[in-house]
């Protein structure tokens, strides 16, 4: 088919927020331990930091990483993961009942970050813990030598502020699986405390609140009225998880369109944060963060858990370290989903002001690292990596005409979805494009409208990620064997650009 997408009168919708390529390091499997830490790999820095895991994580262009969790976080004691490593204390991980053995902890990770050039944003416990820890938390983390906290950082090695700005107050706090998990009143309580007390230390914090683990959540909307409601004049940000996958989807044509999801998930979030602002006569707007996002193939929250640690090999065992835990391997397809996840959390960057997608290695992720061997790259590392390293400037979303897919859930929605950008001061945008159609191929042409403000552009670079398999994925043996390959692409002297999109395809397109 034809599909036309226009950015004629489009106006620039915001300026790209870098924390949107943000991504999610958990003590989970091994994701941190065998991930980003494995003291004795031949690739293993002096910190112990796997070096061509650090390559990778550069080369994906991650600007924000949240750490130390997720689920891990609601029993989690920070203090543990300070100080020398000899002295740390091991524990029990009730989140996913595995050994901690505090190997790796806040100075280290701070550490790495700076090696990865990567923000921090942290996440404290308000499952086990609460205010009071917060505050200590902060005080280690962000204070000026002269107490007793930020001298403990000092005497660890690290005489300098971690200047850490972004703090989740707790995970999933209303996810009965949480340990500590609360009602809405309950939370709004904690958090509204929590954000006064950390704000009385540094106004210039910005504070996470805890939304809905999923839009299936049955308190999905309401959850987000109430919390916000409640802590409105210290919180900055309220977060947003979300994962698909094909298995858990009405037909393979529906996980094509999850994006749908995430679109009604968006708007419904930033419904709740305006009414809170509405009730409390407020005027700043609250941001989202959309602090999970991704693929995650594997079904383990209906009660299947057993079942289906059995099927995928995981610890049955009590309490192992650093297990194989999630390790999902990606698809072709996996990619052209989370591409569309990618689009549209741009498409919304006027309130998705930050976002991280979940997790960076090993652990449901983009990257794999062997153990003991070598580090590669997932089929979905490619969307995110081209968005990273091309997406700058002003965030702009077309008209879209065109061919439509029919799916259960969503009804018949667009086969082709699409944002880019343009940044003035290089004179350079791209375009990002997907083709969520199972069955057909489509000939896309776009009007470039207002995009490069009028000026002449061509075309810089054109890449497609594809293959007839669209279950193909790469593996430590075979790590290319899906990449992206160059696409064809040009501006006609009608000055429109065309290109062909191949069924479930994503692009990239580059222009200056
Ligand atoms: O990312 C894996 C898990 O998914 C996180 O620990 C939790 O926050 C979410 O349920």
């Amino acid at each position: 088919g034809q599909a036309a997408l226009s950015f004629a009168g489009a106006q620039a919708k915001a300026q790209v927020p870098r924390r949107i390529f943000g991504s999610f390091v958990e003590h989970l499997g091994r994701c941190v331990y065998g991930g980003i830490y494995e003291p004795g790999h031949p690739k293993a820095d002096e910190d112990g930091f796997r070096s061509d895991v650090l390559d990778l994580v550069k080369q994906l262009g991650v600007t924000c990483v949240r750490y130390p969790g997720g689920n891990f976080v609601s029993g989690y004691k920070w203090e543990d993961g300070t100080g020398p490593r000899e002295l740390r204390p091991v524990r029990r991980d009730l989140a996913w009942h595995a050994t901690e053995t505090n190997q790796m902890g806040i100075d280290d990770f701070y550490r790495w970050s700076r090696k990865a050039g990567t923000e921090i944003m942290l996440a404290v416990n308000m499952g086990t813990r609460g205010m009071a820890e917060a505050l200590d938390e902060l005080e280690y983390v962000n204070g000026a030598p002269g107490t007793a906290l930020a001298d403990r950082r000092v005497k660890n090695g690290i005489p300098e502020s971690m200047g850490v700005s972004m703090w989740c107050i707790g995970n999933e706090m209303d996810g009965p699986w949480q340990v500590g998990h609360m009602n809405a009143e309950e939370y709004a309580a904690a958090v509204e405390r929590t954000a006064h007390a950390m704000k009385l230390a540094e106004p210039g914090l910005e504070l996470v609140a805890c939304g809905s683990s999923s839009a299936h959540m049955p308190t999905f909307g309401s959850w987000e009225r109430t919390v916000l409601t409640k802590a409105y004049a210290n919180i900055d940000f309220v977060s947003c998880h979300a994962y698909y996958y094909e298995r858990g989807s009405a037909s393979l044509q529906d996980f094509l369109a999850a994006s749908e999801d995430m679109e009604t998930f968006i708007n419904t979030v930033v419904a709740a944060a305006d009414d809170a602002r509405a009730a409390n006569q407020g005027s700043k707007d609250i941001a989202l963060s959309f602090d999970e996002w991704g693929v995650w193939n594997q079904d383990v929250w209906n009660g299947e858990e057993d079942d289906w640690k059995r099927s995928k090999g995981l610890h049955t065992e009590p309490w192992p370290q650093a297990p194989h835990q999630l390790e999902d391997i990606y698809t072709v397809a996996d990619a052209v989903v989370e591409g569309s996840l990618m689009i549209t959390l741009l498409s919304h960057a006027d309130r998705v002001r930050s976002a991280s997608r979940a997790q960076l290695v090993n652990v449901i992720a983009p990257i794999m690292a062997e153990p003991n061997g070598p580090a590669w790259k997932q089929t979905i590392f490619y969307p995110f990596a081209e968005a990273a390293q091309h997406v700058r400037g002003s965030i702009f979303v077309p008209q879209v005409a065109g061919p439509k897919v029919a799916t259960k859930d969503y009804g018949n929605v667009d086969a082709l979805k699409a944002v880019a950008s343009w940044d003035g001061e290089s004179a350079s945008g791209v375009l990002l494009a997907v083709n969520r159609d199972v069955r057909a191929a489509h000939t896309v042409s776009v009007d470039l409208g207002s995009l490069a403000a009028g000026a002449t552009v061509r075309v810089k670079s054109a890449q497609l990620l594809h293959d007839d398999d669209i279950h193909a994925t790469n593996s430590a043996v075979q790590p290319d064997r899906v990449k992206p390959q160059a696409l064809e692409a040009a501006i006609g002297a009608d000055g429109k650009l065309t290109f062909q999109m191949p069924a479930v395809s994503w692009a990239a397109i580059e222009l200056g």
